[in-house]
């Protein structure tokens, strides 16, 4: 019998039903290493571009670096249990390359390789499918001084590499992504310069997507003949991409900002080729005389699995005839005259408009390109957290985790089989640009006394997991 004074269980102003994920559905949360290790120079560990990066002045904000980060090389086994603490059934982390070829190529650190040991053992004592990402932006400093990304040695340096960690892990690894996100590697990193290594040139941008990607292919290849039995495959991060209006002008805009943001990664990717009207628009760039036969079929060699990472929608509009393209370097190489619209609906810390729709057209997109499985490796939001006696009540946070776990469950309706989702991220950590003044995480990083405090988000998340799905609302 219902108490006549207790509220009603459901606000029937916002009545949204239980949704059920299917069996098996992996939950996950992830992580990046120079994220959250910290460690950087311990171990035999040497600078990566990203402790160049944020060792230089004016690069990221207040000065972070990912020095200490999370502390999470110290604290491995206090963060592993918080991980079991909430029911994970899978944690994606990234290896710190440098930590494990402090020279990006030749001797191996056995020390680092040990670090990684101990943390797959520590998950998989804790019942967590571990899920390694091999590059998570993180290039060793020498690499980039022999030319970085924009330079083809570095993808064959790449499968190296990744030989060496498929034999060091292979055998209790399942799950591995080659590349996390090449879109910042290389636009962020090599055009607009706000990444590391901080380059600012469209034609080397073009170039390390493309090695990006062979590197992907050729470290498919090696992880296949190390390992035939693991699950393979890449991280994309993927965008709609709407015109402001029906004109013209402004779907063609749409046209070319989608084939930078997506069809760049997606066609060689899925399809073996770069999309014509991509190479049309980068012909003042680029005459793309860097690809070379048989690179196309090796981006493209067969994958078991593609990682979606999803976090907003573009919308985008025609240049303005007479006022002239932003002078600044852009992660938009031929296409600097592209305005990009606010729409004016609510934001994130980041000023990343919120969109959960976006994921399911996001989605089913893929989807149209493959019929492999497809896992979310990463969404979720930074919001402005405060610690109120000792508890962060981040209900904006919970709301778009519950908004895009609906999207992604809409997705499942439509046929799209979406096997798994990670929830960026497990922790607060170093935002890259940012440093540690944007915070994604579910459990809550004191900086100064590495103190971990699990939000509302993390608590709700939990019960995700305990029912493989929402509850009613
Ligand atoms: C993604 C990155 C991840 C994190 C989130 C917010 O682009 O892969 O490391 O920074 O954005």
């Amino acid at each position: 019998m219902s108490n006549p004074a207790s509220p009603p269980a459901v606000d029937v102003l916002d009545e949204r039903p239980g949704l059920t994920f299917p069996p098996g559905f992996l939950w996950g949360a992830a992580t990046a290493a120079y994220q959250i290790e910290g460690a950087a120079a311990e171990d035999g560990r040497a600078p990566s571009i990203w402790d160049t990066f944020s060792h230089t002045e004016g690069r990221v904000v207040a000065g972070h670096t990912g020095d200490v980060a999370c502390d999470h090389y110290h604290r491995l086994g206090e963060d592993v249990a918080l991980m079991a603490e909430l029911g994970l059934k899978s944690y994606r982390f990234s290896v710190s390359w440098s930590r494990v070829q402090p020279a990006g190529s030749g001797a191996v650190n056995p020390q680092g390789l040990d670090f990684y040991r101990r943390l797959v053992d520590e998950l998989l004592a804790n019942g967590i499918e571990p899920w390694l990402t091999l590059y998570h932006w993180d290039l060793p400093q020498p690499l980039e001084d022999a030319g970085g990304w924009p330079a083809r040695d570095t993808a064959a340096r790449f499968a190296d590499y990744t030989t060496v960690m498929a034999d060091a892990l292979g055998d209790r690894v399942r799950y591995w992504t080659t590349l996390n996100e090449p879109w910042c590697s290389a636009f962020l990193g090599y055009g607009s310069g706000v990444h590391a290594p901080g380059r600012t040139n469209g034609a080397d941008a073009v170039r390390a997507g493309h090695h990006l990607m062979l590197g992907h292919g050729l470290a498919v290849q090696a992880l296949r003949a190390a390992r035939p039995t693991a699950e393979v495959g890449v991280t994309v991060n993927l965008y709609p991409v709407d015109p402001a209006s029906d004109t013209p002008a402004d779907r063609d805009a749409a046209r070319r900002i989608d084939g930078l943001a997506n069809r760049f990664f997606l066609d060689p990717l899925l399809r073996g080729s770069y999309p014509e009207d991509l190479v049309a628009d980068l012909s003042t760039v680029t005459d793309f005389d860097h690809v070379r036969d048989g690179d196309l079929a090796t981006i493209s060699t067969p994958l078991d699995l593609v990682g979606v990472n999803y976090y907003s929608r573009h919308v985008v509009a025609a240049p303005v005839e007479g006022v002239p393209a932003d002078p600044a370097p852009s992660c938009w190489p031929g296409s600097e005259d592209v305005r990009f619209v606010s729409r004016g609906v609510p934001v994130t810390d980041m000023g990343w408009e919120i969109d959960a729709p976006g994921l399911t057209e996001t989605l089913r997109r893929v989807h149209g390109y493959t019929e492999l499985p497809l896992y979310v490796t990463e969404n979720g939001s930074a919001f402005v957290d405060s610690v109120v006696d000792g508890q962060v009540d981040d209900v904006d946070r919970l709301a778009y985790f519950d908004a895009h776990l609906r999207a992604a469950h809409e997705a499942i309706d439509a046929g799209v089989p979406l096997r798994g989702y990670f929830a960026w991220s497990l922790m607060d950590n170093f935002e890259w640009a940012w440093g540690y003044t944007k915070r994604f995480g579910m459990i809550h990083v004191d900086y100064d006394s590495q103190v971990r405090t699990p939000k509302s988000s993390a608590k709700w998340y939990a019960s995700v997991i305990r029912r493989n799905g929402l509850a009613a609302q």
